[in-house]
């Protein structure tokens, strides 16, 4: 397995590295308290979540998968929701996606890629809600535009969750908030929505490009 070896060899040089400039760098995550953030992102290789926005380890909880959809019956994301809202006692759930996200552009092509076809079905049915709002558009705006209009609903999706529901009930006070992150930049836009109770969920965060 060179591979792994060489993966190895880069883990023990990182290691080395924070310990010589930042002696209490294990020791402080080893004791870190809670984080405040949950990221539900996508698994894209060049959206690393931490890393955008300049968090440590420790300091960012995260659940990624293709085109950072949340679905209701998707029990890995569920868990990992329940889990930061319910022990964690997370402030914020982040929603980002990210524009040029290949999982949005496939979804659109409806093209055959295989098992994960099903899976972009779900941004499908976010293309066809907003089939009026796309059509007119055309190439990377209609993408980018989906890209966005897919954060919210999946935002929304969140809202709907009885995790959310039940935690504000009990009077935490959550925030659910969506971004989109751009490639050509590497700057997070906010999408302007802020969910902050099951009562204020459907309404919409405008467009910010
Ligand atoms: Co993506």
């Amino acid at each position: 397995m060179p591979r792994l070896r060489e993966l190895i060899e880069k883990n023990r040089q990182w290691s080395e590295n924070i310990r010589r400039t930042d002696p209490d760098f294990f020791p402080t995550l080893s004791s870190q308290k809670n984080p405040r953030y949950l990221w539900i992102g996508c698994s894209d290789n060049r959206v690393p979540a931490n890393e955008i926005v300049g968090l440590k380890p420790g300091e960012l909880f995260v659940h990624r998968n293709v085109a950072n959809v949340v679905v209701h019956t998707d029990l890995n994301c569920l868990s990992v929701l329940q889990y930061a809202v319910d022990v964690l006692g997370v402030e914020c759930v982040i929603v980002c996606g990210h524009y040029g996200c290949g999982g949005v552009t496939a979804a659109m092509r409806d093209g055959k890629l295989g098992l994960i076809d099903n899976w972009l079905r779900h941004i499908q049915d976010v293309a066809s809600k907003h089939a009026a709002e796309l059509d007119p558009l055309e190439g990377e705006a209609k993408t980018d535009r989906l890209c966005e209009l897919n954060v919210l609903e999946q935002v929304d999706n969140l809202c709907r969750t009885t995790i959310m529901h039940d935690a504000w009930a009990r009077g935490q006070d959550t925030v659910i908030v969506g971004c989109v992150y751009s490639l050509r930049d590497g700057l997070l836009r906010d999408l302007g929505v802020r969910k902050t109770s099951a009562a204020n969920c459907g309404s919409r965060g405008a467009s910010v490009r």
